[in-house]
């Protein structure tokens, strides 16, 4: 989706805003645009396409020190250059990036409109920059104030003012913006990729806060203007985290990261003299923690997925009742929240407007919610009431593969503990802990592979449709496993239950039509084997995700991963589908890292 960058320093802003555009890319973005404000006054610069394109546009000479940054995902209005940000004000003076979506923007725009004001975009955004424009306070902080009253809505923004040459002011409210503190320059973004580079040391700023920037420093105030004094934290990202190495992709790095990431995930969270996990942000008690009568996860997407498998996990281990439903959907039909239900909201960005505005829901009716969540410090793990960090390090690839293995193990952990605090026993919290520090060398193994999956899916490429399939455990697998195949080949690909293909879907299945069977060995091996038999005998192309010794016959394709506790194994089977839809995507020569009409957080509805 959107991104801002914004600088202020004694370096050339348009370099540092390009870069850190450039890293803000895997969002999802149609057009970008750039504001240097210099000794003659504002220019900018706004182009459809790559930010390389907007690269290559700007002039030699573009020595100007202060500067916003903006890449845009369309949603007032089409993908054009006059629709792109920065958007200024008619004599140009005023400058802003935004993103988020401003509700009233239809009425601002006719009231301005009748008073004379022409406008050149079909932004929402125009309206904030004309409204600033037109306000008689005397401050930049104060004009945005006044208009910003004037709005409704949500806003991450960044505006520049000729007649205050030295300063960024900003303002969130439901989108996010973080400042970064460098020496003697400051740096604006709505997500710490476009950081990274330049500092560790940053400043969140929260819903309603406003901030002036300038080479001295940063102040964040309130809409009564009083100061906020918040105090700069660091974090921990290390800027080979964010770099592609030797991968020709980032959905490629972050398949190889898993081995390394999970076992720094699990990194001090097992006990195994209790046979349990140490989840010490959840803050919640072994009494509250047995409290619970339910457990209701919250997610979009992979998060949803991820959430399905933690729920059959919790149901395994803990034996408290748990579901799965997609975010999008709860928040909108005035769900029951019940005092004795845990809700567990996931999110790899934590940023999610779906999931974000569930988690307001739960709590604005008392219920208790915790985060499962990649992004430190992003708006559903503040909002949550404790919760567990996936520490997955960032995941730029739109299509999500290690946070989604993060978010399954952390069930796996929190499944644990609730286990243990009811009748999970010692030895069978153990076995668990012993099947999770197996997790790490297993997927080593299993991308070890490479070449064979590669293979295989060169093979489903060619294929306009497939099928997923997988039963209880490995049901939410399948639904993945075709989640990450149409998001980067652009294949319809579509999970179903095993047991369930009987009861319609059989009818698709020819020659033509491949299915992908998830198949481990466990209670259901048998009856898996005999739904199989059901499409070979119609002719359908099988692949097998399954274990060692399941199928002997080797003219089934097959796929095959190392075994663990039937409770874990999920984790390890999503990770050849993961690599399946990468080689396919790859094979058929598709924008794998940035696939078509998809973003990586999606911040608006
Ligand atoms: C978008 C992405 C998905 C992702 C979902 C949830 O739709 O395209 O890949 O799974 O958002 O994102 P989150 O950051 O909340 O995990």
């Amino acid at each position: 989706m959107c991104g801002i960058v914004g600088y202020v320093g004694n370096q050339k802003a348009a370099p540092v805003l390009i870069e850190g555009l450039a890293r803000l890319e895997y969002r999802g973005y149609d057009s970008a645009g750039i504001a240097i404000l210099g000794v003659g006054g504002t220019q900018v610069f706004r182009k459809v396409g790559r930010v390389r394109d907007l690269e290559a546009s700007l002039p030699k000479r573009l020595t100007g020190r202060v500067g916003i940054g903006h890449t845009r995902w369309a949603t007032h209005g089409p993908a054009t250059e006059a629709n792109a940000h920065p958007q200024t004000s008619a004599d140009g003076r005023i400058s802003v990036v935004h993103n988020g979506i401003i509700d009233n923007a239809a009425a601002l725009r006719e009231r301005l409109a009748a008073r004379g004001v022409t406008f050149t975009s079909d932004t929402d955004t125009e309206v904030i920059a004309h409204l600033i424009a037109r306000s008689e306070a005397g401050t930049l902080e104060a004009a945005v104030l006044d208009a910003l009253s004037r709005v409704t809505g949500t806003y991450a923004l960044a505006v520049i003012d000729e007649r205050h040459p030295d300063r960024i002011v900003a303002a969130r409210n439901g989108s996010p913006l973080i400042l970064g503190v460098g020496d003697h320059e400051m740096f604006i973004a709505s997500d710490l990729a476009a950081l990274v580079r330049h500092t560790t040391s940053v400043v969140h700023l929260d819903d309603g806060e406003l901030a002036t920037v300038t080479t001295a420093g940063f102040r964040t105030f309130s809409r009564e203007q009083e100061n906020t004094a918040k105090a700069p934290t660091s974090v921990d990202i290390d800027i080979e985290e964010v770099d592609l190495a030797e991968h020709q992709h980032y959905m490629h790095k972050e398949i190889f990261d898993q081995p390394y990431s999970i076992e720094r995930m699990l990194r001090g969270r097992l006990d195994e003299r209790f046979g349990t996990a140490r989840l010490d942000g959840l803050n919640l008690g072994p009494r509250e923690l047995r409290g619970f009568r339910r457990v209701k996860i919250l997610g979009c997407g992979s998060a949803y997925y991820a959430g399905q498998i933690g729920a059959s996990m919790i149901e395994e281990l803990a034996r408290i009742p748990a579901d799965a439903e997609p975010a999008s959907e709860f928040r909108y039909r005035n769900p029951i929240i019940e005092p004795d239900t845990l809700y567990v909201a996931v999110s790899q960005s934590g940023e999610t407007a779906d999931t974000a505005f569930a988690v307001q829901e739960v709590k604005r009716k008392g219920g208790e919610i915790i985060g499962l969540v990649n992004v430190v410090g992003s708006t559903i793990a503040r909002d949550s009431d404790g919760g567990v960090y996936l520490h997955a390090g960032p995941e730029i690839a739109v299509a999500s593969t290690k946070a989604l293995t993060h978010m399954a193990t952390g069930f796996a952990m929190l499944a644990l503990l609730l286990g243990r605090v009811r009748d999970l026993s010692i030895s069978d919290g153990q076995r668990i802990i012993a099947g999770l520090q197996s997790l790490p060398g297993q997927i080593k193994e299993i991308v070890s592979e490479e070449a064979h999956i590669a293979a295989v899916a060169g093979g489903l490429a060619g294929a306009q449709s497939l099928f997923f399939i997988g039963r209880v455990r490995g049901f939410p697998v399948a639904r993945e496993g075709a989640q990450k195949f149409k998001e980067v080949s652009y294949r319809h690909a579509e999970a179903y239950q095993t047991s369930e293909l009987k009861h319609g879907p059989l009818a698709l299945i020819d020659e033509t039509m491949p299915t992908v069977s998830i198949l481990p060995d466990d209670e259901l091996t048998d009856r898996n084997l005999a739904a199989l038999q059901q499409v070979t005998a119609r002719n359908g192309p099988i692949v097998v995700i399954t274990h060692p010794g399941v199928i002997d016959d080797p003219a089934i394709p097959q796929i095959t991963v190392p075994k663990n506790e039937s409770e874990l194994d999920p984790i390890l089977l999503t990770i050849p589908l993961q690599l399946l839809a990468y080689h396919a995507a790859l094979a058929l020569g598709l924008d794998i890292d940035k696939p078509r009409n998809l973003a990586k957080s999606v911040t608006v509805e």
